[in-house]
């Protein structure tokens, strides 16, 4: 892995968390991520499954969790399953989890090669009377690839057709949407990666460059970071383009006189930052490029103002909704009489702000969570409005990370310049030097 050793405690107490919740008498089981297949006999890149490093800190493929709280059988509470490794193998593919490593990386005590784990949780199941298996249950994801929680839940459903079945990914949600310190120190990590990513892009954007030319300083800076890579596909989009709110083609020119949007973040140990920056691709905002921007951050700060406990997230993006129409109708984008007859199912607002405001972050960028629930201390959401108006060819999106505390908001992206004057004034320092 790349990056520094995380402490196992992290996961010690995710596990204890988790197990907390589970009924008496359950085992709970958890996989790794498949290695997805590109073409040919290679492989896309490997990405750990979420939950599964939540719980363990392992970052290998073929890997199992099992926890199993009240177990009868001394020392079986929990157990990790890892891919054989020796000598041998690692010729051919290099350094792989040994069990000291696993159980030094985890904090788990039994640690058992995959091949073994067919007869011992065999065992273990005929133990026990529930099994909670793990799913993709991210409402929003829909995919005809089945994943290897679903493939082995059925499987299991078949084998074992009388033990009671149960979904760990409620319970997921609830814990995974709070983060703990050391969780917060690492997505802090990958937030000051993002930022120094995009004082490295100031300081290269001119008219003239290519998207691509962009992507590729952000991805440099990343990987010389330790980072993995990019914590989801980054969105560089000049000109007219910026208004495609999921652009990734990253291909066009940058010309003098437009705007470049850009929406990326660094996944560290597989922590995401989510950030968006619009800047003038001359270093120089235009009369109305400067109004619409600041009219996006005025409704940003006044957005993370109300990321406070007890606030329910629909309610708050309502609020933000209100601002967003007083700064449109400040804009002359909206009229009184447009709101006067706007239909309250979709506001008027919503034609030039037509995504959400907040999500939460954390392992993945849209992150497990419950997200009916209110607010709570903890929490780190995205605060990211935007105003886009395909009718003058600009899009401005502005968006930083911010963790919920009883003390108020605390914006983890504070040290990356977002006032149009300090974005100029950066890009133009090699200029005036
Ligand atoms: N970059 C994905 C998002 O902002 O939601
Ligand atoms: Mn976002
Ligand atoms: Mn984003």
């Amino acid at each position: 892995m790349r990056y520094q050793p995380i402490h196992p405690e992290l996961f010690k107490l995710n596990r204890r968390r988790f197990t907390r919740k589970m009924l008496p008498d359950s085992i709970a089981i958890f996989h790794s991520n498949d290695l997805m297949p590109r073409n040919g006999d290679t492989f896309h890149p490997f990405r750990q499954n979420s939950d599964l490093f939540y719980l363990s800190g392992l970052d290998q493929e073929e890997t199992v969790v099992v926890l199993f709280p009240d177990c009868v059988k001394e020392g079986f509470q929990e157990i990790a399953f890892i891919k054989r490794t020796d000598q041998f193998i690692a010729i051919w593919e290099g350094e792989k989890l040994t069990k000291e490593k696993a159980t030094a990386i985890s904090g788990i005590q039994k640690v058992y090669w995959l091949d073994q784990m067919d007869n011992i949780l065999n065992e273990l199941i005929l133990l026990s009377k529930r099994i909670y298996v793990n799913p993709n249950e991210n409402d929003r994801f829909n995919s005809a690839v089945e994943d290897r929680n679903l493939r082995f839940a059925k499987a299991l459903q078949k084998r074992y057709p009388l033990h009671k079945y149960h979904r760990s990914q409620p319970i997921l949600k609830k814990l995974a949407m709070i983060k703990s310190p050391l969780e917060i120190g690492l997505m802090q990590r990958a937030i000051n990666i993002t930022g120094d990513a995009f004082k490295r892009v100031l300081e290269f954007v001119q008219p003239g460059v290519m998207e691509y030319e962009v992507e590729a300083e952000i991805t440099h800076q990343f990987i010389k970071s330790g980072a993995n890579g990019h914590a989801y596909e980054p969105i560089i989009a000049s000109g007219s383009s910026n208004c495609i709110l999921h652009y990734v083609k990253n291909n066009q020119k940058c010309k003098d006189g437009d705007l470049l949007l850009m929406d990326f973040g660094a996944e560290y140990a597989n922590y995401a930052a989510d950030l968006s920056r619009t800047i003038p691709v001359n270093g120089q905002f235009s009369t109305r490029q400067r109004k619409v921007y600041d009219a996006v951050l005025t409704v940003m700060k006044g957005a993370k103002e109300l990321l406070v406990p007890g606030t329910i997230l629909e309610d708050y993006h309502k609020e933000v909704g209100k601002m967003m129409e007083s700064a449109l109708l400040d804009l002359k984008l909206l009229t009184p009489s447009d709101i006067e007859k706007q239909d309250s199912s979709f506001p008027a607002y919503k034609k030039y702000f037509m995504h959400g405001t907040s999500h939460h972050l954390g392992l993945d960028v849209h992150d497990l969570a419950h997200r009916y629930d209110p607010i709570q201390a903890g929490m780190v959401f995205t605060c990211e409005p935007g105003i886009y108006i395909r009718e003058e060819g600009m899009g401005v999106r502005l968006e930083n990370d911010i963790l919920v505390t009883d003390t108020g908001p605390v914006d983890l992206m504070s040290n990356i310049p977002i006032e149009a004057e300090e974005i100029e004034e950066l890009m133009n320092a090699g200029v005036l030097s």
